[in-house]
């Protein structure tokens, strides 16, 4: 069964890609608009896939394909938009004004993988999820969310 995410623990072991699935979908209730998560981690850690599984909880089985080419992909929330950018291929942080990206964050909810290609334009407050591979499994490791309520 998924550990619950809780203030008191910053590292979480992921089996296996529904686990992963899993606790994307645990992340969602911790997300307001306006909040940026920097999602790092190698080439294959899991970061599309803790992003799909976090978009499928609220919005079912839609597609939620990785950015990799066209470095954002948006999604219409009930109660904000929700950006999730793989910003790898982003060859210059002021390019990021051109995506929109820099106006959004202020307003939408941004999930961003490479975030470290965004420089002094990634917010000083972002959130940020670490996942690190574990043998065949994965670590994730949070900081940043100070503001988490546990559940009663
Ligand atoms: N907890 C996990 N344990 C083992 N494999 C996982 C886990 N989470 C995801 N995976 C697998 O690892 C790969 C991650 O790919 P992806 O999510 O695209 O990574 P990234 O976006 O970080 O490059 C997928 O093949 C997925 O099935
Ligand atoms: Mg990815």
């Amino acid at each position: 069964m998924q550990v619950a995410i809780t203030r008191a623990v910053t590292n979480y072991p992921l089996k296996d890609e529904a686990a992963t699935m899993a606790f994307g979908a645990q992340l969602a209730r911790l997300l307001r608009p306006g909040d940026c998560v920097a999602l790092k981690g190698d080439l294959g850690a899991g970061k599309t896939t803790l992003v799909r599984g976090l978009i499928q909880s609220l919005l079912g089985d839609v597609d939620v394909p990785s950015p990799t080419y066209t470095l954002v992909q948006t999604y219409d929330l009930p109660d904000y938009d929700l950006w999730h950018c793989d910003l790898y291929r982003l060859e210059n942080p002021n390019d990021a004004y051109e995506l929109g990206l820099i106006d959004i964050m202020d307003e939408a909810v941004c999930l961003i993988e490479w975030p470290d290609r965004l420089g002094d334009l990634m917010p000083p407050d972002a959130k940020e999820i670490m996942l690190e591979f574990d043998g065949d499994c994965r670590i994730a490791k949070l900081s940043g969310f100070g503001d988490i309520h546990d559940p009663a």
